[in-house]
């Protein structure tokens, strides 16, 4: 196996469902936040303004019961930011630049909000 495909074989896999329900599956590198590898990869609907600052709410997604308890948890920060999201569904909603990629997210869907 060469260095490629065992660096690529280790970055955990992360699907963004986008806002018409288009699947993009990504390898996500660890230390990139979900917003910055959705932006990277063309994502459509993480507009991400504030480029990860925690300051615009446009990155607002979407996760899953099963997956939360793995992501870190929400500061008051976000938790304020995304209570402003359009949309916005108490203990579902996150803001994607908040969330960093790690190994135990391999797998992880997200539903883009858009
Ligand atoms: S990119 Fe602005 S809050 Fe996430």
């Amino acid at each position: 196996m060469s260095r490629l495909q065992k660096e690529s074989k280790e970055m955990p896999k992360v699907t963004f469902i986008d806002p018409t329900g288009k699947e993009h599956p990504l390898d996500a590198k660890e230390g990139y936040s979900l917003m910055e590898v959705a932006v990277e990869n063309d994502v459509p609907g993480i507009e991400a303004d504030c480029g990860g600052a925690c300051a615009c709410a446009t990155c607002h997604i979407y996760v899953e019961d099963d997956w939360l308890a793995k992501l870190t948890p929400i500061d008051d920060g976000e938790e304020a930011m995304v209570e402003c999201a359009d949309e916005y569904k108490e203990g579902t909603s996150r803001l994607a630049c908040q969330i960093p990629v790690v190994e135990k997210l391999n797998g992880l869907v997200v539903k883009v909000v858009g």
